[in-house]
């Protein structure tokens, strides 16, 4: 085992943020983290896991051991004329995942091309885009309990999933390492979601009719919409939305559309999904630079990092903005990324 001291964190999150772990180690398979875990170094100090580093924001040195995840893999469970299982391994890339299976002609999973990050980071938040979360296709994942050291499922209902959210964002906060999700995707015919305004459009414009649209269409379709509007972490710092749209109660939408006509609400089962990049934009906020943070000039739910930015910069740029929409509107935003302070 490899223990590095002193090791910058910027390869090793989204934003390009150049905090120092005091004891950073790299993983590549179960057995391996089990003796990271097992040893004097992760006994004795506190414990960062990063995959992707897609949903972190660092506002200080981490003063302990960050275990870096780059256990991966995918295998085949199952697989009918109509479905396949699959096994992904945690630190397996997204994307890089979705790819294999757009290319496999796999189903289910192409809305959500081009999110940064890793699989295990997938079912944390339970990752949406373009009308698809990840409970729509998920059946079931495998966890390290981090205590006992065991290999834990969890079904479906177990997780907990809701909007952006899950059971390891809540209860069991820090308890578990995710090792492998198990997905189900559809093989042969496969009914597209291009509900999504954005998709529909951008296939019109590659002349492709959205009833028609194949698996991989969508895939390409996404990628567009995603490389015009989000700003590429390699070139820009950014953790994609850095808050959760709120969901109001219908009566208190109704109020707000009477004194905002152009207030945006999108009717969910639990009230109204009031887009946040609406308000931020709103406020004057959208395209604004304060220091070397910002609100993103095409995406306001984006912050992004100038290229010198310390975290702590963009959580205070992210509570003024949380201020400025509570004073408006009344409205508490909630960050979706995870701060570590
Ligand atoms: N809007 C604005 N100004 C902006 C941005 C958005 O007015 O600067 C309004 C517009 O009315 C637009 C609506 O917000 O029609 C929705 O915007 P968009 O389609 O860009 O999606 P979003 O609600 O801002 C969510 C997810 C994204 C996901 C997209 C597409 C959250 C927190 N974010 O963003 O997920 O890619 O939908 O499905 O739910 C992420 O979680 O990191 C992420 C990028």
């Amino acid at each position: 085992m490899n223990f590095q001291t002193g090791i910058s964190l910027k390869p090793y999150n989204t934003f390009g943020l150049d905090t120092r772990a005091k004891l950073l180690v790299e993983v590549t398979d179960l057995e391996m983290l089990k003796r990271v875990l097992k040893s004097k170094e992760a006994k004795e100090n506190p414990i960062l896991l990063l995959g992707g580093g897609s949903n972190v924001l660092l506002c200080k040195d981490f003063d302990g051991l960050v275990i870096i995840n780059q256990i991966e893999g995918l295998e085949v469970i199952s697989k009918t004329d109509q479905h396949v299982v699959i096994e992904i391994l945690s630190g397996s890339v997204w994307h890089d995942t979705v790819l294999h299976c757009v290319q496999q002609n796999w189903g289910g999973i192409e809305n959500m091309s081009l999110i940064p990050g890793s699989v295990g980071a997938a079912p944390m938040q339970n990752i949406g885009a373009y009308g698809v979360e990840l409970k729509d296709v998920f059946i079931s994942l495998k966890a390290l309990n981090l205590t006992t050291l065991e290999l834990e499922e969890f079904d479906h209902s177990a997780c907990k999933f809701a909007y952006r959210e899950s059971v390891f964002k809540r209860s069991l906060k820090g308890a578990y390492f995710i090792h492998s999700i198990t997905i189900q995707l559809t093989v042969g015919e496969h009914k597209t979601n291009t509900s999504y305004g954005d998709i529909e459009n951008t296939l019109k414009e590659m002349n492709i009719n959205p009833q028609d649209a194949s698996i991989k269409d969508i895939s390409l379709a996404v990628i567009q919409i995603r490389q015009s509007k989000l700003p590429d972490p390699k070139v820009l710092g950014n953790s994609g939305s850095f808050f959760k749209n709120p969901i109001i109660e219908e009566d208190r939408f109704k109020a707000l559309k009477a004194r905002f006509p152009d207030i945006k609400g999108y009717p969910v089962p639990t009230g109204v999904k009031v887009p946040a990049g609406w308000l931020i934009e709103s406020l004057g906020w959208k395209g604004k630079r304060v220091g070397n943070t910002g609100s993103h000039a095409k995406q306001a739910l984006v912050l992004v990092n100038y290229g010198e930015a310390k975290g702590s910069e963009i959580k205070s740029l992210a509570m003024e903005i949380i201020s400025s929409v509570a004073a408006t509107y009344q409205i508490d935003l909630t960050p979706e990324v995870n701060i570590i302070e």
